[in-house]
């Protein structure tokens, strides 16, 4: 249980990368957007979806983490502060990064994606920053 939760942790700190990439070129892809009033494109559509995507996967890979260690090593381990600030974080960044505003007017939606976007970036950082850094 323990050697699984071990491989899970490394294809989770290994799969930050992908998150960063498309969290960080999406961002400047709304950003974009939003400054030059451009129409939604379809590769606004992928991006906002592959980013979805990635984060959904972060997410569950570190809630198998999360599950396997208190199995294994007992509620002790989510009392730990940075066990507690890295999930908790990372809750809001995964559900700021997966908020489509699909309603709002196409300029409306790439400012508030982009704003979500950069909020997302923060909480990540520092969530990242607590449980073995960059
Ligand atoms: C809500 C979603 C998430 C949950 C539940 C979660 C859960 C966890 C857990 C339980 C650990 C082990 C911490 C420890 O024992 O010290 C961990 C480590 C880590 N997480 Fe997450 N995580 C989430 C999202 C993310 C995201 C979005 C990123 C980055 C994009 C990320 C990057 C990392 C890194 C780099 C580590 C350290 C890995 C290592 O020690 O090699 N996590 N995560």
């Amino acid at each position: 249980m323990q050697a699984l939760s071990n491989i899970l942790l490394l294809i989770h700190s290994y799969w930050r990368w992908v998150v960063v990439v498309l969290l960080l070129v999406t961002f400047i892809k709304m950003l974009i957007g939003w400054v030059s009033r451009s129409g939604w494109g379809d590769l606004d559509t992928n991006l906002t979806k592959w980013l979805g995507m990635s984060l959904g996967i972060q997410f569950l890979l570190g809630l198998l983490v999360l599950i396997l260690n208190v199995v294994t090593v007992g509620t002790a381990y989510i009392q730990s502060a940075a066990v507690i600030e890295h999930t908790v974080s990372n809750f809001i960044a995964v559900i700021l990064g997966s908020l489509s505003f699909k309603r709002a007017p196409v300029t409306t939606r790439f400012r508030n994606k982009t704003i979500a976007l950069l909020l997302a970036v923060v909480f990540i950082y520092r969530a990242v920053a607590v449980v073995g850094g960059w």
